[in-house]
């Protein structure tokens, strides 16, 4: 196969690029959301067929593709959707650790750009590929661990002074780096970056894990970006800005929707969010069975239902939908409230209930339903905890304190659906779970839910 001529590659990498912007602008909506994965596909397929043919170095790319693709179906194949983050953490990590190698190769060959000695641009972009590269690498890598569960308990003393001095001591650096030609600083700065990136991940915790992943993510973008300067590739260059776009706006949405400082998430600087607050309650809790549920539902006109992670774990989305159509059938009013950071990744619970072809129309978003509670005869949380927990308003302590809840407690019943009155994400107690108008009935979520069907269709 001849190698394609570069302008015809540069222009097949435009429509690349094209297409990921359409495929985004289709993400955006349910609606549309097909049509942007198909587009987002096609331009994966015309970037990679591009590149193999610029390459024309057949056998490594068979091979890389044959391994690669290998893993990507078993991994597929395989995860959980509530691993989901720590997926996309180990994903940046890889980002990261290519642009890390890729700048490595360059310094050491800059022969495969066509040149024999590099200029103090080269080196510039060099430089920030690796410093970009290495603090995605390694704090993904921690993010990984700690959405694993794995070194939660990790603390950093002081951490905006250790990570204001990593941080400059990597840009001073970075800077005698390109305006020398002593490679050796290479060696420092990817080392130095390494532990920057870890320093920046240690301070934050709880609740604030997945706008870490997501500003992981933009970082990984600005890797690509920077990868793409180094290459002269404008695929790269696009493809990394709007990654590194897209996943900073994201992190400052989550951050306004979770009342967090961006810069305090950026700088690592989030010390109380390690908190795992457990109250000693020695209140009781009013807890019933599926039959108690069944009949308080069934005698409500209007009916609130908020799904949390433990409904993703239960997979209990389709007896969830079953319930509320059987309730729909007695004229009852159903609907869904979804907080922005229900679950463990953003529109996780939109997506859940969608694969149950719960409609669109029915779901509504925080702000739009909040003010509805109080005039709510029964609100059903299923597997949610944190996003109802009022500590979040009244305990300054508290790592959730400042995010904004959905506020269930103003409807006349909640009942509560998860399998023991223990913590959620953030390991916080929930005060309402021992409210009066609160009744909890404990069991998995599906089964519950299967259980409320039974007894709902008994009623008739
Ligand atoms: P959580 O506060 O984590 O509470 C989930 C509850 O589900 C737990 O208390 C658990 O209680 C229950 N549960 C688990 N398995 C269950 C099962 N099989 N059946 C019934 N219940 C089950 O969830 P949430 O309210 O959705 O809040 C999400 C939390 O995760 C927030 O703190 C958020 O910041 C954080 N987070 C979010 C994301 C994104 S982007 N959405 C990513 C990472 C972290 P039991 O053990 O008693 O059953």
């Amino acid at each position: 196969m001849n190698q394609l001529p570069l302008p015809i590659a540069q222009l097949l990498y435009l429509i690349a690029a094209i297409c990921f912007i359409l495929s985004l602008k289709g993400l955006s909506s349910p609606q549309t959301a097909r049509l942007g994965n198909t587009l987002g596909m096609c331009g994966m397929g015309v970037a990679v067929a591009v590149s193999l043919s610029l390459s024309r170095r057949y056998e490594y790319a068979a091979l890389a593709i044959a391994l690669g693709g290998g893993v990507g179906v078993v991994v597929a194949k395989n995860i959980k959707m509530t691993a989901l983050p720590q997926l996309v953490a180990a994903f940046h990590s890889l980002v990261g650790a290519a642009a890390v190698l890729i700048s490595w190769v360059t310094l050491c060959s800059p022969q495969l750009l066509q040149t024999s000695k590099l200029g103090c641009q080269m080196r510039i972009e060099i430089g920030i590929e690796a410093f970009i590269g290495a603090i995605t690498f390694a704090g993904s890598v921690l993010a990984f661990c700690k959405l694993q569960g794995l070194g939660k308990k990790l603390s950093l003393p002081k951490p905006n002074i250790v990570n204001g001095v990593l941080g400059a001591v990597c840009l001073f650096l970075l800077m005698l780096f390109s305006l020398s030609n002593f490679d050796t600083l290479f060696w420092f700065v990817v080392p130095l970056s390494l532990a920057l990136g870890v320093c920046l991940v240690i301070p934050i915790g709880g609740s604030d894990m997945p706008v870490v992943v997501s500003l992981l993510n933009s970082y990984s973008g600005w890797a690509t970006a920077a990868t793409g300067f180094t290459l002269g590739n404008y695929l790269l260059i696009i493809t990394g800005a709007i990654v590194g776009s897209s996943g900073a706006i994201l992190s400052y949405i989550m951050c306004k929707n979770m009342n967090r400082s961006i810069f305090k998430v950026i700088f690592g600087q989030m010390e109380h969010s390690q908190l795992s607050i457990t109250a000693k309650n020695e209140k009781s809790a009013t807890v019933g069975t599926p039959e108690d549920a069944a009949f308080l539902l069934a005698n409500a006109s209007t009916v609130i239902i908020v799904p949390g992670y433990g409904m993703a774990v239960a997979q209990a989305q389709r007896a969830v939908c079953e319930v509320a159509e059987l309730l729909r059938k007695r004229e009852t009013k159903v609907r869904y409230a979804i907080h922005p950071v229900a679950g463990r990744m953003p529109g996780h619970m939109n997506v859940l209930l969608a694969e149950a072809n719960v409609p669109y129309e029915d779901v509504f978003e925080l702000d739009d339903i909040n003010g509805d509670f109080a005039l709510t005869d029964v609100t059903l949380v299923v597997g949610a905890n944190d996003v109802t927990n009022p500590a979040a308003d009244n305990d300054p302590q508290s790592p959730i304190f400042g995010m904004p809840i959905l506020r269930v407690e103003n409807s006349k019943t909640v009942l509560f659906i998860k399998r023991s009155l223990g913590v959620g994400y953030a390991g916080v107690d929930n005060d309402l779970f021992y409210r009066a108008n609160t009744m909890m009935i404990i069991g998995d979520a599906k089964k519950v839910c299967e259980g409320l069907v039974k007894e709902l269709s008994r009623l008739g």
